[in-house]
């Protein structure tokens, strides 16, 4: 179709439309406020009347764990973050205006950990086990209209433990809504969007559209849908007649074409969106969007991952859903803030390890540019925990599953789906076995959904034995480690697509520098062994030589994965610390060392590494600091780019010039360690690229503030304020613990405070924080709109004040 003609289709199509008049048509509203909470069990807590006066009101999302204390004898062990699960309830009274009665009305849960129950004014709506997917219940038949309160309560059990290997959160943790349509409306997840046939000049995009009708009587309506580029032009249209049985549902399908497609790309994640309406008798009673975006990709055996007829490696991470101090409370903007800190190292991947994501952080991947392996479970029939998923499994996993692909699969960020993560059926005898046949069912679901993206299971056995891998029967073969086998016969004997699921799991705690810096440890295998070399306070060295016996360092897998073309790419364990599983540590460690930012979002020196080689903006980082005993050795190590070489100064001394070769992803000197100033100069060709500076701090003397954004919106907007424990000439003091209090005006509060110590015992939710190696952060929410101050204060110290606009 040429332009001309698609434009003056448009406006044929923008004539109809006004033609047409609007009658009111869905609506969708945030359900999160005025929630009354118990955490406890209550008998009766489901009936209308029941008194919740006493309850603590809140507004969701919440997650009650993250504000008990640490506890050493919390049943879901340090694993679980050494956080208390328990039963807790939820209600919120409300009114349904009578202008809704003839309407169906929704509540949509996006998340709720874990075993809910919903009531509706005393009656059950069903139980959901699985704490990780979305739900909706039919409210409609139990409503009261007009004055008369409604209540909804919600049971919420998390009491087994453990059911988690990580830190779960316990709650209504993600956003709930309420939805309100006409009898005849666009369903629940009710579009599926495909663009199978996609190139420079044209995309052709189907979409189908799934309608109820709730009316005892059959329906005709007209579907219209017009496709939309960014700049909300219509770029297609499309109008079928539909009728629509009595109490039944039918699929519309749609086809378009968009001339020269913008597609959808990591560095230009241009998003289209059809916007259809279902009109009956000349009146629009539904409107429905669907964002999407317009991309070709296939994965080669030989050559890796193509996006759009391009190669492009996949420089992913795997993480879990906690958001550090604000435990897994959904909050856009803080998941937008870990992705901005992942895209600026280089990473273009997310693994949702391991379970189903919160929608926002795929619509933020759809609009910031990832490549997501959206997983769906962590364990099939056999337990890895006694309360875990296995205990549902039978009766559960075809629905979580099929609702997982039918909610994530318009998401234009999502390329592969993982049914499994280190599936303990990988270990049954033959391929014949349960696993496989579960590998095949589990398999079939998705292919019965969406066709096209691949799915993989996560292996950590990367055997011939593998049952999994033998069935053969996912499209893509995925390692979990094994680096060193990647090159081997075993992957290349399947003849499919490599991709490591999960790599690395190297040890860092953000600081702290164990010399030299070239002898590896690598913790036993056998955590119930004593740890004869750890270190007292529970502290991973940052610089690459702290590893588990399963993974490496990250310059070793680094290097393997860019080596290897058949290598489409991997996701990294992890991209930040998360709460729980401290490995290599016990009790007080309760987060975990693994990631390459820690738990309160401050890169580690391994994050420069990724930066060096995944980014073309140039880069210098050197470690460690320059605070040490005068005489110790100590190893300093720069990460560069975009330069042939690095030479290092100290006090004005040149201590030689540096330069990578072979595959090297470092350089380094061992000196002896006098105070005063470390320089590092890269230079190409001759010319200096950067300079970067270290300098020996003196006593702290001061706190200076750094605002991640000047502005926030009132409401759920959080701005994260980075605290910097300084001498008096600015320098960082690179061991300071100086407890900071923070006092705000304006109506502003806490969300949070961390420091990505994986042993501080201090709550998360308090006004105050002790820095750890010399930083701490606040996360600061505000309810409206003004100007709000926050100062930060600690004795000894000059305070500082930072001014957050709320718009
Ligand atoms: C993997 C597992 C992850 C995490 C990691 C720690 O085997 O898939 O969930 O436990 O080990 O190294």
């Amino acid at each position: 179709m040429n332009l001309s003609l698609i434009k003056k289709l448009s406006l044929v199509l923008l004539l109809f439309v006004s033609a047409a008049s609007i009658a009111q048509t869905r609506s969708t509203t945030s359900f999160n406020s005025n929630w009354k909470f118990y955490l406890g069990n209550a008998t009766d807590a489901m009936s209308p009347n029941f008194g919740d006066a006493s309850w603590k009101t809140l507004a969701l999302p919440h997650d009650w764990s993250i504000e008990l204390p640490f506890d050493s004898t919390s049943p879901t062990g340090t694993g679980g973050g050494a956080l208390r699960g328990g039963l807790g309830w939820y209600r919120k009274t409300f009114t349904i205006p009578a202008t809704s009665k003839g309407k169906k009305v929704f509540i949509d849960f996006d998340g709720v950990y874990m075993n809910s129950e919903v009531f509706i004014n005393g009656h059950s709506l069903g139980v959901r086990p699985n704490g990780f997917m979305s739900f909706r219940y039919d409210l409609t038949h139990y409503l009261h209209y007009g004055n008369e309160k409604n209540v909804i309560a919600v049971k919420v059990d998390n009491s087994k433990q453990p059911n988690s290997r990580w830190y779960s959160g316990s709650g209504i943790y993600r956003n709930v809504w309420l939805t309100t349509v006409n009898h005849i409306f666009v369903g629940q997840w009710g579009t599926h969007v495909s663009t199978p046939q996609v190139n420079d000049q044209s995309a052709k995009v189907v979409l189908t559209t799934t309608i109820n009708n709730a009316k005892a009587e059959n329906g005709t309506v007209v579907v219209r849908t017009s496709l939309y580029d960014a700049a909300s032009k219509v770029v297609s249209t499309s109008s079928s007649n539909i009728a629509v049985p009595q109490n039944g549902t039918t699929n519309a399908t749609q086809q378009f074409t968009i001339a020269k497609p913008n597609l959808w790309s990591v560095d230009r994640p241009y998003l289209y969106k059809a916007v259809t309406q279902i009109v009956e008798n000349g009146k629009v009673i539904d409107e429905y969007t669907t964002n999407f975006g317009v991309r070709y990709f296939n994965f080669d055996v030989d050559k890796g991952f193509f996006l759009n007829g391009k190669h492009l490696k996949i420089r992913g991470v795997c993480d879990h859903h906690d958001l550090g101090c604000l435990g897994t409370a959904i909050n856009t903007s803080a998941l937008e803030r870990q992705l901005q800190i992942l895209k600026d190292m280089g990473c273009n991947g997310i693994r949702t390890s391991h379970n189903p994501p919160a929608p926002e952080l795929l619509e933020l991947c759809d609009k910031m540019g990832f490549v997501v392996m959206d997983e769906a479970f962590d364990m099939w029939k056999k337990e890895k925990n006694p309360y875990d998923y296995h205990l549902y499994w039978d009766e559960w996993h075809k629905k979580d599953l099929t609702d997982q692909i039918l909610r994530d699969r318009n998401h234009p960020s999502v390329f592969i789906w993982s049914v499994g993560n280190e599936i303990m059926e990988q270990w049954d005898k033959d391929a014949d076995t349960l696993g496989a046949g579960i590998l095949r069912e589990l398999v079939g679901i998705v292919k019965s959904l969406d066709n096209s993206r691949p799915t993989v299971t996560a292996n950590n056995e990367p055997g011939h034995n593998n049952a999994l891998l033998r069935a053969n029967a996912a499209d893509l073969i995925g390692y979990n480690y094994h680096h060193k086998d990647w090159d081997s016969a075993i992957i290349k004997w399947y003849r499919k697509p490599f991709i490591v699921t999960e790599s690395v799991s190297a040890l860092q705690t953000r600081g702290h520098y164990d010399m030299p810096s070239d002898s590896i440890r690598r913790w036993p295998s056998q955590w119930d062994k004593p740890l004869t070399d750890a270190n007292a306070d529970l502290t991973c060295s940052a610089y690459e030589n702290c590893a588990t016996p399963w993974g490496s360092t990250h310059e070793e897998t680094l290097k393997v994965v860019e080596k290897f073309d058949h290598v489409s790419g991997m996701f990294i364990w992890t991209g930040f610390d998360y709460i729980g599983e401290p490995t290599p540590y016990p009790w007080p460690a309760r987060s975990s060392y693994f990631g390459i930012i820690d738990l309160a979002g401050f890169p580690k020196d391994a994050y420069y590494l990724y930066q060096s080689v995944w980014t073309n903006k140039p880069v210098l980082h050197i470690l460690p600091h320059w605070n040490w005993k005068p005489g110790q050795t100590i190893d300093v190590w720069a990460y560069y780019n975009n330069a042939d070489e690095v030479e290092l100064f100290v006090n004005g001394k040149s201590l030689g010039v540096k330069k990578k070769t072979g595959n090297d992803l470092h350089v380094m000197w061992r000196t002896t360690f006098v105070p005063g100033t470390l320089k590092a100069v890269s230079r190409k060709n001759g010319k200096v690229v950067l300079t970067k500076e270290v300098r020996t701090a003196g006593a702290p003397a001061k706190i200076t503030l750094q605002l991640d954004r000047k502005a926030i919106k009132a409401g759920e907007d959080l701005a994260f304020v980075t605290v910097r424990i300084e001498d008096k000439d600015g320098n960082l003091v690179p061991d300071a613990a100086n407890d900071v209090q923070f006092k705000l005006s304006g109506g502003a509060s806490i969300a949070g405070v961390d420091n990505g110590c994986q042993t501080s015992m201090e709550s998360f939710k308090a006004d105050h924080r002790k820095a750890f190696n010399g930083l701490c952060l606040a996360v600061i929410k505000a309810a409206k709109a003004g100007k709000v101050t926050l100062t930060a204060t600690s004795r000894g110290l000059s305070s500082a004040v930072v001014r957050i606009d709320v718009k």
